[in-house]
């Protein structure tokens, strides 16, 4: 599938890489030319404006900072109309654990309210950057969380979540992603408070 990266940072200039290596075609938004030099030299890419990459993917995946998406977001939002939006985003405070958003919106939802005619997934905003290098932990597959309120953008978003190699697990709809944007927040405090660095996952159990 048509994918647009907006913002080709560790998240979104990894999971843009490791959607190309599986066969899709890629379009990294960059403002960086030299950024987008390199990144058009891969297998199945090309890279050009934020305009160009919106305007490129049937999914659109959002990899900015939290206080540039809005901005961003409603500069592109007719090239956006109807196409999938992954959002990864997290709305964190400057004290990278704590949200700079009360705990009765999430940033998902501020995302589908400035895109009402687009379809948002909230997925991968529960997984560190370093994690999406290798999300195997001997032979463990860390999960995927995902959630959105179309059917059919969940399905594909949940086939991009497998492809990047982790085990998608659908939460629901997109008010979700409020306890996912919390999940976040507990990852920080492990991480980066509790000392257990940034390779660390979350792996749903089942039976
Ligand atoms: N890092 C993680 O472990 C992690 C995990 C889960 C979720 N997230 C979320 O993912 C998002 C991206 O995080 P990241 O770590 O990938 O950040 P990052 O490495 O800093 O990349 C963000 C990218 O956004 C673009 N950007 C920065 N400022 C911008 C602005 N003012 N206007 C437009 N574009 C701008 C830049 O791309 P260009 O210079 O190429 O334009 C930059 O490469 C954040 O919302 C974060 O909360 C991060």
């Amino acid at each position: 599938m048509n994918i647009g990266i907006l913002g080709a940072g560790n998240m979104g200039g990894t999971l843009g890489k490791l959607w190309a290596q599986k066969g899709n075609e890629v379009f990294f938004g960059t403002r960086s030319p030299e950024k987008a030099l390199e990144l058009s030299k891969l297998v199945n890419t090309r890279a050009g404006s934020y305009e160009d990459a919106a305007k490129f993917g049937d999914a659109i995946f959002i990899g900015t900072p939290w206080s540039a998406t809005e901005a961003m977001l409603k500069d592109l939002s007719k090239y956006l109309a109807g196409k999938i939006i992954i959002d990864c985003t997290n709305a964190l405070a400057a004290d990278f654990l704590s949200l700079s958003i009360p705990p009765s919106i999430s940033a998902g939802e501020l995302i589908q309210s400035w895109l009402p005619e687009s379809k948002v997934v909230k997925a991968y905003n529960t997984i560190g950057a370093k994690v999406l290098l290798n999300p195997n932990y001997d032979g463990t597959i860390a999960t995927g969380f995902y959630c959105g309120n179309d059917t059919g953008a969940k399905k594909i978003v949940a086939e991009l979540i497998t492809q990047s190699g982790f085990e998608p697990v659908d939460c629901g709809d997109l008010k979700q992603a409020r306890n996912l944007e919390a999940m976040t927040l507990l990852f920080l405090n492990l991480a980066f408070k509790q000392g257990m660095g940034g390779q660390i996952a979350f792996k749903l159990l089942k039976r």
